[in-house]
């Protein structure tokens, strides 16, 4: 039933395009029970780790299957966006500069299309049928609260008093068969949307898409402006619309080459302790905290349908590749949309999970440049949650070389003048430090270190003491045999 106009996140359509790159490792017989997690997590420790897709799974049917690391190359990930085939992360990024700016642009142009079938319906499980074991959700990290079937994911919702549908990455742990804990932070789209529901009384519709395209959780795990729906994002970056059908319960849409759908309701009043779970920055955050509860009262999934996993863990980890590359180029639409010119680009480091430590380059043009860049850079909308190092350098440095921008930092910066801090801005309960944080409600301090050239003394600053870049390049020449 393949709509040529449409798309509807075939996720075996893009497997079968992985293994032609070479870029698809199969794997046979791990255990759902920690061990397909430690294989997941060692495998993106590797330099140019494969995705993989787990099969004879220890208690579940064969062709019951998990995939893992999908977005982690810079060969996948290109495929995934669709921008042609980018073997090296420097190509990827330069070929993305300015697409996101593109893709919102366009996203209104791309209305999800509703059909009224799809391979997701292939089978149905209802009432007392419904059985989230019957799919095998690994156990991740050995300290985790339970069973998450929800990493990679994309968690469908309604706003209360608008058509606006949401389409979010939140984390998504099994209580029993038929009940899963939704951990939406405070500010996220699906938690705005759950708390006016909450607020007026009513029940909060969910439906949770477990495996597609991996299009669909890259995207639905990135900031996209409030108010717009992702289905709409990723019709632009294919250029067809999205085809979605609607779950029978609720009405949701969801893409109808699914893999897994399970739907239900959050009821008011409805939460229970969910977590700890191994997060993104490298630690189980905090102590578990009640989170919503959904009823799941349907179930819809594919004949050998396939969980995505996305597990986090102690950067690198399966998606920090990602959303480096993916919130870097997002930050470079943010800060010319507000007005900062000449950035020459911005890295938001894996080792902050593409949040808390990033960096941005500009060519200094005025007093203030550099500040400018760096309190934007800390606090527009796809940079505020969780930031805590926000640091502007000259455009001599690459923003995403560690050792370079830490030499800039050491030698171009006065502490007493060149650090800002930001008190009680936008942190998260998931923060490891919230612990010793002295507040009540989930702020954090933010430091912005301005390791620019000040721009008063921009021409009597000490010259770098390194071969000119002529010199480099004719030595390099003349000693290729050397120096390679
Ligand atoms: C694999 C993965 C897991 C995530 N888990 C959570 C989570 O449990 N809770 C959360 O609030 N955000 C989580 N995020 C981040 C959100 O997906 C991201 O902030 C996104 O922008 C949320 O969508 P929204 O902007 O529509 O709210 C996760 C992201 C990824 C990629």
């Amino acid at each position: 039933m393949t709509d040529l106009t449409t798309d509807s996140l075939d996720l075996r359509h893009w497997l079968d395009e992985a293994r032609t790159l070479g870029e698809l490792t199969d794997v046979a017989g791990a255990d759902w029970n920690l061990e397909l997690g430690a294989i997941s997590e060692l495998n993106v420790k590797k330099e140019r780790p494969n995705a993989l897709l787990f099969d004879e799974i220890p208690g579940y049917p064969k062709g019951h299957r998990v995939l893992t690391c999908s977005t982690a190359s810079a060969a996948r990930l290109s495929s995934i966006l669709r921008v042609g085939h980018e073997a090296t992360h420097r190509g990827l990024v330069q070929t993305l500069r300015g697409k996101p700016k593109q893709w919102q642009a366009h996203a209104p142009e791309y209305e999800p299309v509703t059909v009224g079938d799809g391979p997701v319906f292939e089978h149905v499980q209802a009432g007392d049928d419904v059985d989230l074991f019957s799919f095998p959700a690994p156990l991740w990290h050995e300290k985790d609260g339970g069973r998450y079937i929800g990493t990679g994911c994309m968690v469908v919702t309604k706003d209360l008093d608008s058509a606006w549908v949401n389409v979010g990455t939140y984390r998504v742990m099994i209580h029993d068969r038929n009940h899963v804990g939704l951990d939406m932070i405070p500010g996220k789209h699906g938690a705005i949307q759950y708390d006016k529901h909450m607020k007026a009384g009513k029940p909060f519709a969910v439906a949770i898409v477990i495996g597609c395209d991996p299009l669909g959780y890259l995207i639905s795990g990135i900031e996209v402006p409030y108010g717009m729906c992702e289905y709409n994002y990723i019709g632009a970056i294919l250029r067809k619309p999205v085809s979605v059908v609607q779950g029978q319960l609720t009405g949701l849409p969801f893409p109808s080459a699914s893999e897994i759908v399970i739907e239900g309701y959050a009821h008011p009043g409805d939460v229970k302790v969910e977590g700890p779970f191994g997060e993104f920055h490298g630690y189980y955050p905090g102590k578990a905290e009640t989170a919503p509860v959904v009823t799941i009262e349907r179930i819809y999934h594919r004949s050998n349908p396939i969980i995505m996993g996305s597990p986090p863990a102690k950067p690198p980890n399966d998606y920090s590749y990602s959303k480096a590359v993916m919130r870097s180029a997002l930050l470079v639409d943010a800060l010319q949309a507000a007005g900062v010119p000449d950035v020459a680009g911005v890295w938001a480091h894996e080792i902050g999970g593409a949040r808390m430590f990033n960096v941005v380059s500009i060519r200094q043009r005025y007093a203030g440049h550099a500040r400018q860049a760096a309190h934007i850079l800390s606090q527009c909308g796809v940079g505020a949650y969780m930031s805590r190092y926000s640091i502007v350098v000259d455009d001599d440095i690459d923003p995403a070389n560690l050792q370079e921008v830490m030499w800039a930092v050491a030698t171009r910066t006065d502490p007493d003048i060149d650090i800002d801090i930001v008190k009680r801005g936008m942190g998260s309960k998931n923060d490891p430090m919230s612990i010793a944080n002295p507040y009540k409600a989930p702020f954090n301090s933010k430091a912005i270190i301005d390791a620019c050239r000040p721009y008063d003394f921009l021409h009597e600053f000490p010259e770098v003491a390194e071969a000119s870049k002529e010199l480099q390049q004719k030595t390099r020449a003349r000693w290729e045999h050397l120096l390679g």
